[in-house]
């Protein structure tokens, strides 16, 4: 059995990774465990998933994460808080969780991290999601550098770069970029499904050969391919 700790788990991606996880130990945790907005929250979910495991995490999955608009026509102080408010739950409060992973899988003799990124990485987004993709962008170069830093004590790093994917958040999207033009954008002419990207998810953290530390999954239908 595999000691795991998931974020986000409540809905979306996250609940279809529980489900894809559940023959392992794992704990899931929201915003009712703590607001990752909080810099005080990343720690405090980790002590409490570290003692309700009994003291060993074998895998952290990073997926809470927020999708929300930053037009640039707010006022400069309202533009700069949301900047930092995306960067705070999506970027820092996943880095926090990875060093203290770190630390931990240092003196345990390794362990998994898989980061939900998202295809906005590496194509960009709206106008309004400069913050967003720069999060996600972010998430992926600290994901190569733990791989590239640890990969010699057995700490393996990955993450998943979804393009849409049918949940709350992206039916609101969709919606709001006209639904069906933009399917046509996407080869396989369908947006994913949470279990898609769950299956991944599921596949790094338990799976994957220790020579893929590094890799960064694309889930897109090919809408982006690089
Ligand atoms: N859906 C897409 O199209 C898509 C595409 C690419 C990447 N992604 C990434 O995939 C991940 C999951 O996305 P999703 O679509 O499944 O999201 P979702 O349905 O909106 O669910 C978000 C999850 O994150 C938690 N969360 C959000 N803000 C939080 C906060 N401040 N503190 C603690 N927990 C918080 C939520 O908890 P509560 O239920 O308690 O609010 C929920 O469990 C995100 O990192 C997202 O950026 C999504």
């Amino acid at each position: 059995m595999t000691n795991i700790l998931l974020t986000g788990a409540s809905r979306g991606i996250g609940a279809a990774c529980v489900d894809a996880l559940k023959s392992q130990n794992l704990v899931g945790t929201s915003s009712a465990d703590g607001d990752l907005a909080d810099p005080a929250t990343p720690k405090k979910l980790w002590e409490s998933a570290l003692e309700r495991l009994g003291g060993r995490i074998d895998v952290l999955v990073n997926n809470a994460g927020v999708f929300e608009a930053a037009p640039v026509d707010l006022s400069h102080d309202e533009w700069v808080a949301q900047w930092e408010r995306t960067m705070r739950i999506n970027l820092t409060a996943s880095a926090e969780l990875c060093h203290l992973a770190v630390l931990h899988f240092q003196k345990n003799g390794g362990g998994r991290i898989v980061n939900v990124a998202s295809r906005a990485a590496y194509r960009g987004d709206s106008p309004a999601h400069w913050h967003y993709a720069a999060s996600k962008a972010g998430m992926v170069g600290m994901t190569k550098s733990i791989a590239r830093g640890f990969a010699r004590e057995n700490i393996l790093a990955f993450a998943v770069c979804p393009g849409f994917v049918m949940t709350g958040m992206a039916e609101d999207y969709l919606a709001s970029r006209g639904g069906d033009k933009l399917l046509a954008d996407i080869p396989l002419g369908r947006v994913a499904n949470p279990e898609e990207v769950a299956s991944a998810v599921r596949y790094l953290a338990l799976e994957a050969p220790a020579s893929m530390t590094g890799a960064i999954i694309d889930i897109n239908g090919a809408s982006y391919v690089r």
